[in-house]
């Protein structure tokens, strides 16, 4: 489901970057502060524990074997996860909001906030449960912190922050979509930096080349709807089951239609770059779907043969349209970004819509053509996950990237640096799209603008 950014947030979350782990008591205690337009990376004074924690030999504490909690809240699903770095997923708890998105058709924020909190507990326990863990036996916890509803964004750093302040563990605020596309380096070993990503979701649409851990370059974003999006709106009039949301229902039923029977036209044909649009297309098929007197109020189930034969062969024709945007986009990106990373194997594709079938099928064939593998993750990693969120964590772990444990006890109060609205990177020159500048007002820097910032302060 389409997870916009709603509302502003305060900074008091902090996102430290700090040299890596073999030199962190004597380098950590030089940092300086550094201040950037809106956000401050403070000295750290590394705590006893953490300090017990990495009192090792050089290099070992990057070599160390992690066990990280994730959690992960910034749209509709609630999902907890424990991992090592080792790359073994030791659990993983998922709790839908799959009814409410059927009922409403869409992810309102506060009930979703509310449906968060009630189960985040339950689902983070569960989590240590499966994998046979308490609290005691974590390295750190690691959390989303945005791009995502502010109200859900919460519940999820409420709940890390009690569980690392009681149990005084190191915290990892993660960027959501670097977690979509770092996912990828669990499930493929091989998979080095720089690399290309395809990142789908219900609110994003993302081309990325990830020159390295929190850098990353934009190749191409949406200027108005996710691919997501289109797939579950698409669903919704066509009278489909929503409550695995309207992905998976359009891509079973798209295996009845005849995907040439309607010519939807392709979106954004005339702009050479690497943004999307599915604005249009909806538009597209909520005209088809109304010219054929398709009633939603009819259950796909109680259709006629007629009905769902026509039914499906809109759900073909779309999934086709839509699809063929991914693969045009795509296959220019690699050319930009071969020009750029000449050594790029690797097109990672993640995001919930990367478990469809299809997609995957059609861009593999684009990225052979191109000389290059595809990596998806599987289903259950694509979609919204905390594996996703414990494995960035782990990553940035290692080099160094975290915040101390914070107070065991925090005022109700207590204002968290939510980021809603987080650009991952900065944009590619070639891609600047006009259209979108005025709907990107950006709230916060982007993350790898943070890196780039705190890396040079290292140097
Ligand atoms: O990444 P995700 O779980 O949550 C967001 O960050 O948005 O993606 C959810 C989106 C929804 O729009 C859902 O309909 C779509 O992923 N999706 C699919 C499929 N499974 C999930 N779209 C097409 N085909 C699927 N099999
Ligand atoms: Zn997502």
């Amino acid at each position: 489901m389409a997870c916009r950014s709603m509302a502003l947030s305060s900074k008091l979350w902090r996102l430290n970057h700090h040299p890596k782990p073999p030199s962190l008591p004597l380098s950590l205690t030089s940092l300086r502060p550094l201040r950037t337009s809106t956000s401050f990376l403070p000295t750290f004074s590394p705590l006893n524990s953490l300090s017990a924690r990495f009192s090792m030999s050089p290099n070992s504490a990057a070599k160390q074997d992690l066990v990280v909690l994730g959690i992960e809240t910034s749209c509709d699903d609630t999902a907890a996860a424990v991992v090592r770095s080792s790359g073994e997923i030791l659990s993983q708890v998922v709790s839908s909001q799959a009814d409410l998105l059927a009922r409403y058709g869409g992810v309102a924020p506060k009930m979703a906030e509310e449906a968060h909190s009630q189960v985040i507990d339950q689902v983070v326990q569960e989590a240590l449960e499966k994998a046979n863990l308490s609290e005691r036996d974590l390295s750190a916890v690691a959390v989303t912190i945005g791009p995502g509803l502010s109200l859900c964004l919460r519940v999820g750093v409420r709940k890390a922050r009690k569980v690392a302040g009681t149990f005084n563990l190191p915290i990892i605020g993660v960027h959501h979509m670097e977690a979509h596309a770092l996912v990828a380096r669990l499930t493929e070993q091989d998979l080095q930096f720089p690399f290309m990503a395809l990142l789908i979701s219900g609110g994003h649409n993302l081309l990325i080349l990830a020159h390295d851990l929190g850098q990353y370059l934009q190749l191409g974003t949406t200027i108005d709807d996710a691919i997501g999006e289109a797939y579950d709106k698409t669903a919704k009039w066509l009278g489909l089951d929503m409550r695995r949301s309207g992905g998976p229902a359009i891509e079973e039923l798209a295996l009845e239609g005849d995907a040439e029977s309607i010519k939807f036209s392709i979106p954004m044909k005339q702009h050479k770059d690497c943004n999307f649009s599915y604005a249009g297309l909806k538009t597209q098929v909520r005209l088809a779907i109304e010219s054929r007197n398709v009633n939603a109020a009819i259950p796909i189930s109680s259709a006629s043969s007629d009905d769902r034969r026509c039914r499906a062969d809109i759900a073909a024709s779309f999934q086709r349209v839509a699809v063929l945007h991914l693969e045009e986009r795509c296959h220019r990106a690699i050319e930009w970004a071969l020009k750029i990373e000449p050594s790029i194997k690797y097109l990672v594709v993640s995001g919930g819509v990367a478990s469809n079938k299809y997609v995957r099928a059609r861009l593999d064939h684009v990225v052979k053509k191109n000389n290059l593998h595809l990596v998806c993750p599987p289903p259950s990693l694509c979609t919204d996950n905390g594996v996703m969120v414990a494995w960035t964590g782990i990553e940035q772990f290692r080099v160094g990237r975290f915040d101390p444990p914070p107070p065991a006890e925090e005022p109700e109060d207590f204002v968290y640096d939510l980021r809603p609205r987080w650009p991952l990177g900065e944009e590619h020159a070639e891609g600047r799209s006009e259209a979108r500048s005025l709907r990107t007002a950006r709230i916060h820097p982007s993350l790898t603008s943070l890196v780039q910032a705190s890396l040079q302060q290292q140097s």
